[in-house]
């Protein structure tokens, strides 16, 4: 790993799947199991592009199912880094089903914590985060809250 400080768009991440009949529950709509570990691949994928270490899931707060999926849509999932800590990151995930227009309906929010792991299993520092832009600072502080919640949760 590196020890520079690194911008949220550095590891920003986006994949796309498209709802095939396997990924189907029994309603005939996206299993939300599929979907979440689409989601926590992204979230995975952002923690290692910033930290340059592997990396873990801690927890996951809000994830929150706003619509479903059918087959044949096409889901595209963001990720971004929101937060570090010392050996912890949060990274915020929304997915899409974006339809042939272009247009994309939200169907998924979720913060992951990720911890950054050495060579040993065990937590260790990862890069500081430059802000660019009022949005990554009011994520920023957004995150500090959460932080705060879940420590009061965890008490
Ligand atoms: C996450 C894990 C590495 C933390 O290890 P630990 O020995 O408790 O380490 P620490 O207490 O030093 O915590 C390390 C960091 O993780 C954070 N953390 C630990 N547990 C957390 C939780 N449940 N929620 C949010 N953050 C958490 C701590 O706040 C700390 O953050 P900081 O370094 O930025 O201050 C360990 O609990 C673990 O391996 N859990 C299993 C993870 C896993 O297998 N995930 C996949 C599930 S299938």
């Amino acid at each position: 790993m590196t020890n520079e400080a690194k911008t949220v768009a550095q590891s920003r991440t986006e994949t796309v799947h498209l709802v095939r009949p396997m990924h189907l529950n029994g309603a005939n709509r996206l299993f939300g199991g599929i979907l979440m570990q689409w989601i926590d691949e992204v979230a995975g994928t952002v923690a290692k592009r910033h930290s340059g270490c592997n990396v873990t899931t801690a927890s996951v707060d809000d994830l929150t199912f706003l619509h479903g999926a059918y087959q044949n849509d096409m889901i595209v999932i963001r990720g971004k880094i929101t937060w570090v800590g010392t050996s912890s990151m949060e990274v915020c995930v929304d997915t899409y089903v974006e339809n042939l227009s272009g247009q994309r309906d939200h169907i998924n929010h979720a913060h992951f914590i990720m911890v950054a792991l050495d060579g040993h299993d065990k937590p260790v520092r990862v890069p500081r985060l430059t802000l660019q832009t009022q949005d990554e600072q009011l994520a920023w502080e957004q995150a500090e809250h959460r932080r705060q919640l879940r420590k009061q949760k965890q008490r």
